[in-house]
């Protein structure tokens, strides 16, 4: 999760990376924040990160983090001169742009548990129940805009296909695994509908849903035009 004020967008996009949220020194959150971390799930997990290699900042933690950047940020603010230049104001916060793009681990987890793939399409509701709580909290914070990716093709991704077993009639033409590319897209059609239900219970929200699949499995079918060598 991402929380990006307005006036980057406004300006050229040749800005630095958001600063990171945990990130304690060289900070500058003016253009806002990342809450991001590598691995992470939307539901929290039951396992350690030396365990499952899963992050411990699951969405619902970056919640709190946000919350507390959005109160601490205006408090720390408030002892002006460096502070006013490195913290985003508080007006910032409800015409800025929240980018989520979370759930792909939600769904290797239950297969790294060796669930099979009905098994995971089942934790489906669970997962998206969880989603839309955040959500709802931000905009209970005045966050309006969001700016929500599916989930990507995970039966493409190398350490899937390592770690899981596949047989070769799972296989498509691309070279990915179709049985996990199918959950992918069960769990999208489940997003897709809970964006939908997400602006009729938030009408004031601008919710954009991003189809990330598409593109990711269109630049792996057309790796060699993208520039992939022979
Ligand atoms: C973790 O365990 C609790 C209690 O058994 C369960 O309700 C929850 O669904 C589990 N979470 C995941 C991600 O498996
Ligand atoms: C999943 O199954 C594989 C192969 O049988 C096994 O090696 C692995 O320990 C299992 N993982 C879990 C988390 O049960």
């Amino acid at each position: 999760m991402e929380f990006l004020c307005v006036n980057i967008l406004a300006g050229s996009f040749e800005l630095p990376y958001l600063s990171v949220y945990l990130d304690a020194t060289g900070s500058y959150f003016t253009y806002g924040a990342n809450f991001a971390t590598a691995g992470s799930t939307i539901r929290p997990q039951n396992t350690t990160l030396a365990q499952s290699g899963f992050s411990t900042i699951s969405l619902n933690v970056q919640y709190y983090q946000y919350s507390q950047f959005h109160s601490r940020s205006q408090i720390i603010r408030a002892r002006g001169g460096v502070f006013r230049e490195l913290l985003p104001k508080n007006d910032d916060f409800s015409p800025a742009l929240y980018t989520f793009d979370i759930g792909q681990n939600d769904l290797t987890s239950g297969l790294f548990l060796n669930m099979s793939t009905d098994e995971v399409k089942m934790t489906v509701p669970q997962i998206l129940d969880q989603f839309t709580t955040i959500v709802k909290y931000i905009y209970g914070e005045g966050g309006r805009s969001f700016w929500i990716h599916n989930t990507g093709p995970v039966g493409c991704l190398p350490y899937v296909m390592d770690r899981l077993p596949i047989t070769a009639g799972q296989i498509d033409s691309v070279g990915c695994a179709n049985s996990f590319n199918q959950v992918a897209q069960y769990f999208n059609q489940k997003l897709k509908e809970t964006v939908v239900q997400l602006r009729k219970d938030l009408p004031l929200a601008a919710m954009t849903y991003v189809d990330v699949y598409s593109i990711k499995y269109s630049l792996i079918k057309h790796a060699r035009k993208h520039g992939k060598p022979v």
